[in-house]
């Protein structure tokens, strides 16, 4: 690229017509900062519901509200220029009919900035995709494992073992029927994640699915090394930063208690008054 072409932000369409070709970069991200170190990187950034567990704290994304996706929305499209922002929608703000997930979509979408939103499901979600992509918000779908159903899954096991092998693909093609300009392949095995790359026309994004998917995601604090709760098998710690940190706010609080901080390079040399012409 010349120095003076300016590089704009791919649509979701982009996305969509790289199927087959050189990986999709996604991380999610939910601060300005971090979304400033992935833009020029990734080629997607996605303002993951799994900001509650991982920055908030939180036990599972079920107490994930939109004002926090709205917030976090917001920081993080401050720092991109040239990643597409995709934004999930929170549970509980797109399941009950279409007519609600265009409420919330459109809501996320204006006062975030994202050029897209993420939801969960398959089969049972099609008409919802169906009925937001017709009315102009593109819908990047996540099957498999999907967080938000952990209570009828039964926890975060991998998904499409045995029969439900057939239910997953049949899942993949609805969604892709229905419109997605993506999808997300979570906690699935292997050679069904590549069966159903082959078998849709729309990239497939794993997590915990195959280097044979179209793109790749990972939450940025669990490749970083700064969510350390628990690490899932799929993560693959890129960095330390949470060890890093903690050793860096150990040394620092030794250094306050030793006076070794501030250093004379860290204070400000006093200014006396000047000596007036009567003294
Ligand atoms: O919320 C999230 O971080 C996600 C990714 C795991 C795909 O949905």
């Amino acid at each position: 690229m010349s120095a003076t072409a300016k590089q704009t932000a791919p649509m979701p369409v982009d996305i969509k017509a790289r199927k087959g070709g050189e990986p999709i970069v996604s991380l999610t991200a939910y601060t300005t900062p971090m979304a400033q170190m992935m833009d020029g990187h990734c080629d997607f950034v996605l303002v993951g519901d799994s900001v509650g567990m991982v920055l908030h704290g939180l036990p599972s994304t079920l107490d994930v509200t939109m004002e926090m996706m709205i917030m976090h929305g917001r920081a993080v499209s401050r720092g991109l220029s040239k990643a597409l922002m995709v934004i999930d929608m929170p549970f509980g703000s797109y399941e009950q009919n279409p007519e609600q997930a265009f409420e919330s979509a459109a809501r996320l979408m204006r006062e975030t900035g994202a050029g897209a939103v993420k939801l969960e499901g398959g089969q049972h979600m099609a008409p919802t995709i169906d009925f937001l992509v017709k009315r102009g918000i593109p819908v990047m779908a996540h099957i498999g494992l999907t967080p938000q159903s952990i209570n009828t899954l039964g926890g975060y096991r991998v998904q499409g073992r045995g029969a439900g092998a057939d239910v997953l693909m049949a899942d993949a093609v609805a969604v892709a029927k229905a419109g997605a300009f993506s999808v997300v392949l979570e906690k699935i095995p292997q050679g069904l994640s590549d069966r159903i790359t082959q078998a849709i026309d729309i990239p497939t994004i794993g997590i915990g699915a195959s280097a044979g998917c179209d793109g790749q995601i990972l939450v940025v604090d669990d490749m970083l090394g700064l969510f350390t709760a628990f690490k899932a098998k799929f993560v693959k710690r890129y960095a330390e930063l949470g060890m890093e940190g903690e050793a860096a706010i150990a040394a620092y609080a030794a250094d306050v208690r030793a006076r070794r901080f501030p250093g004379p390079e860290h204070v400000f040399a006093d200014v006396l008054p000047k000596a007036t012409a009567a003294q």
